[in-house]
């Protein structure tokens, strides 16, 4: 791999003078594009279920001789015609699958808004292609049990900034699944969103308007740059035409309900 062997043999060293094996903390010094390269060619040790979760992906550990670390493997793949939920819901041309995982990531990185993400590769793991995320340490609760036990963030402020970005996101991609157990609470109290296996809808309309209420400057600023053709590039093959097309017009009604929302309460309110 191209990550600097000398650097984390030093860490190695010094981890083991410590007295500790390598910690988390170590392993997050690796750059993203090190960490996509230990998820694509890390030898995998042992795989374990999930106990939580729907889709039941699989939990790896990988080594490449000096690191060892989790990551989370989804295979789903399923293109139903009709699907019909026990709620009662009908969803027509129904997908759930790893592959808009892979697109969201690409996607949220070109929005920059991908260190909301453990980053996610494609990998063939027993001969099924699937989306392999480095598993994100020291979670301390997902939102639903953030919600069940009324922990209330220390700074409220720079939570809302968190949650805004990632409903912002799910309206872009439409997203149907962004369900509480699909958003990750580390210590520092850092939001992670996993799991996009069921979004890119064909919607032309936002799902959730009302989701869109503020927006971070700079991920406006790129949302308004974005083109179909980088937005094609860059997420080929995960999805096509028809998803892209539908992404594209919902980027365009955020661009207008943003600027709307400006418009009526005045930019403090809703820019940050
Ligand atoms: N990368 C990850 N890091 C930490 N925990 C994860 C990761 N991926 C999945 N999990 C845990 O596994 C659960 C199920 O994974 P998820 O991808 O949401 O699949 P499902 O389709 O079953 O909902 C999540 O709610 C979370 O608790
Ligand atoms: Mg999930």
């Amino acid at each position: 791999m191209t990550v600097n062997q000398a650097g984390r043999r030093m860490l190695v060293a010094a981890a083991l003078v410590a007295g500790c094996a390598l910690g988390a903390s170590a392993q997050t010094t690796l750059s993203l594009e090190e960490k996509a390269q230990f998820l694509r060619t890390a030898r995998i040790t042992s795989s374990k279920d999930i106990p939580k979760g729907v889709t039941r992906p699989i939990r790896l550990t990988l080594t490449d001789g000096t690191l060892t670390h989790d990551a989370a493997f989804s295979a789903v793949d399923e293109h139903t015609a009709i699907l019909k939920f026990k709620d009662g819901r009908t969803e027509l041309d129904f997908v759930d699958s790893y592959k808009y995982t892979l697109a969201a990531y690409q996607l949220a990185a070109m929005l920059g808004i991908d260190d909301m993400m453990p980053v996610t590769v494609e990998r063939e793991v027993d001969h099924h292609k699937g989306s392999l995320a480095w598993w994100v340490d020291d979670v301390k609760w997902d939102e639903g049990e953030r919600l069940k036990l009324k922990l209330q963030p220390p700074d409220p402020e720079a939570w809302n900034r968190q949650m805004y970005r990632m409903r912002l996101f799910a309206q872009l991609i439409a997203d149907t699944d962004r369900n509480t157990g699909n958003m990750l609470i580390t210590s520092d109290w850092k939001l992670w969103m996993i799991d996009f296996t069921r979004a890119f809808r064909r919607s032309r309309k936002l799902l959730v308007p009302g989701e869109v209420a503020r927006c971070d400057r700079a991920l406006l600023d790129r949302l308004r740059a974005l083109t179909k053709d980088e937005v094609a590039a860059k997420t080929k093959p995960f999805i096509g035409g028809a998803e892209i097309a539908a992404l594209m017009a919902r980027r365009d009604a955020i661009l207008v309900l943003v600027d709307k929302l400006v418009a009526d309460n005045g930019e403090a309110k809703v820019l940050y």
